[in-house]
């Protein structure tokens, strides 16, 4: 879906090499809805076995995806007591640590249920620490749109990063199922794993579901 393809990455500044992720995602397995993007991307990166670390208060599907996937050493750091934004001195700390190094690092922004937002800087911050630890950060910006008081919702990427986002809030098309994931096609191997589990559990969302998110998206 070339226009598909080209509508999303028209909302960010990428670098070519992510946008080709993108165009080779999008041309190939828009996901059926974001949930399933979370349980595609703990199948592709973690093993069983591997810790992950997701932030209070946090969204109980993902730490259910974590669980029913194996992955039960779940970390969950402390937000802060006024913001709700998620502690990154403590996630240094834990990071630099803990041993084996914790696989995945997950946030939501904006949150659910906090319904707060990351600044940009912290964002960035968190995302170093987990680049620094050698750790994913995968980032659900399902409430992208769900922005007040004249705030920009902000995106970070790198090759250590998975962006998830959903049609189902952000377009009003909860029911139709669709979303997509943007990963960093410079890692080897990432974009035929994501396609493999993609291809095991619905191949993809289906084509009229396909064709309505183009359509709002284009639309004027
Ligand atoms: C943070 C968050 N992520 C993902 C989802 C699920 O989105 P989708 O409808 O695309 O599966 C929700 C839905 O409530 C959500 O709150």
């Amino acid at each position: 879906m070339q226009q598909h393809s080209t509508g999303i990455l028209s909302r960010f500044k990428l670098t070519s090499t992510v946008v080709l992720a993108f165009m080779l995602h999008c041309l190939t397995t828009i996901l059926a809805k974001i949930l399933q993007a979370f349980v595609n991307i703990v199948l592709t990166l973690c093993d069983a076995q591997d810790s992950v670390v997701m932030f209070a208060p946090y969204y109980f599907n993902s730490y259910m995806s974590f669980q029913m996937t194996g992955v039960t050493d779940i970390l969950v750091g402390p937000g802060d007591l006024n913001t709700l934004y998620p502690d990154a001195d403590w996630l240094e700390a834990t990071l630099q640590q803990r041993k084996p190094t914790p696989k995945l690092v997950t946030v939501v922004n904006p949150g659910n249920p906090s319904g707060t937002y990351i600044p940009a800087p912290l964002l960035q911050r968190i995302s170093d620490i987990c680049k620094k630890a050698g750790c994913w950060l995968v980032v659900d910006n399902t409430y992208e749109y769900f922005m007040y008081d004249s705030r920009k919702h902000v995106c970070v990427e790198d090759d250590h990063i998975v962006n998830i986002f959903s049609f189902s809030k952000a377009y009003g098309m909860m029911g139709w199922r669709v979303g997509y994931i943007a990963y960093p096609s410079e890692v080897k191997g990432l974009a035929e794993q994501l396609l493999k589990v993609q291809d095991n559990i619905p191949i993809c969302a289906s084509v009229i579901s396909q064709q309505l998110a183009l359509r709002k998206m284009t639309a004027k």
